[in-house]
């Protein structure tokens, strides 16, 4: 599906980031490592995010949550559903309309239960059944709920995590790699999730190194390098040779990837090859 067919659902334009940080005692310098970043997301739509490690893309997802930290200096534009999306809106959203997948699962109360984790925010008289319907869906035991994250390996508390998304009235997803050291039966199931979402009206923000899957069930892929935003394409763009990318650091990009067996070498010259 293109976005011009579907409403924008997300905006975001000229978007820096910046910390403000102490350098030799009590003198201030503001650190931007985002710069001019742009994207947007329609109802309905999958938009990936790609960029190497260190680019932007989880200050991205938290800017647009509301959960940057306190020093954090955030300009730009950002729209949602049409109107600017303020920090008194991201707190009245987020968890509800929008729904955030953790690139960490250090997000997940050390102290509390993962059953009660996945509850918080469904209807209470329901809770508990829809909780353990979203275990079922995810590949865990009814009895794993009674269990705390350090008693939880990593890919159960990844399914955890991912769980805690799934709400009614969901209107943006952001998963911020939500599929790492995840078997690849796993990975399908939350591709398949993920897509549901999009399915169901929701946008989607899928934040990963791994393009490939990504590509799977994405529309169109945002490349993001150094804090800003090199190039959207359609996800059609990404196949054969890179021909219909954009740029020439995008084209890198996919033909370095092991699929394409590592080719540095383009249009006869030596190239190097951009790392994710
Ligand atoms: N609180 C902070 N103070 C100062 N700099 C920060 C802060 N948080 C992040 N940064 C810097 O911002 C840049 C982008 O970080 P970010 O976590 O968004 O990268 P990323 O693209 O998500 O990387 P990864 O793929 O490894 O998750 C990094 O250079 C990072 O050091
Ligand atoms: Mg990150």
């Amino acid at each position: 599906m293109s976005s011009t067919q579907k409403k924008t659902l997300l905006q975001v334009e000229n978007l820096s980031i910046g910390f403000s940080q102490y350098v030799k005692g009590t003198q201030k310098r503001v650190i931007w490592p985002i710069n001019d970043m742009h994207v947007d997301i329609a109802e309905g739509e999958i938009v990936a995010v790609v960029g190497a490690s260190g680019s932007g893309k989880s200050l991205l997802a938290h800017a647009l949550l509301g959960i940057l930290p306190g020093n954090a200096i955030c300009l730009g534009s950002i729209m949602y559903r049409g109107e600017e999306l303020t920090d008194k809106r991201k707190g009245q959203l987020r968890g509800r309309e929008i729904s955030f997948i953790p690139q960490s699962v250090n997000y997940l109360d050390p102290l509390m239960r993962v059953g009660k984790q996945v509850q918080i925010g469904l209807n209470k008289k329901s809770a508990k059944a829809q909780q353990e319907r979203l275990f079922a869906q995810h590949g865990l035991n009814n009895s794993d709920g009674r269990l705390f994250p350090h008693e939880l390996s990593g890919g159960m508390l990844r399914r955890v995590l991912f769980a805690t998304s799934v709400r009614e009235g969901v209107k943006l997803v952001i998963a911020d790699e939500p599929t790492p050291g995840i078997h690849p039966e796993a990975l399908a199931e939350i591709l398949k999730q993920l897509k549901q979402f999009a399915d169901d009206g929701a946008g989607v923000m899928l934040i990963t190194h791994d393009i490939m899957s990504a590509l799977e069930i994405a529309d169109r892929v945002a490349v993001i390098k150094d804090g800003t935003t090199v190039e959207i394409s359609e996800a059609e763009a990404f196949e054969g040779n890179g021909e219909r990318l954009k740029t020439e650091y995008t084209q890198r990009l996919w033909r370095a990837l092991p699929q394409h067996d590592f080719d540095t070498e383009v249009t006869g010259k030596a190239v190097v090859a951009p790392c994710l």
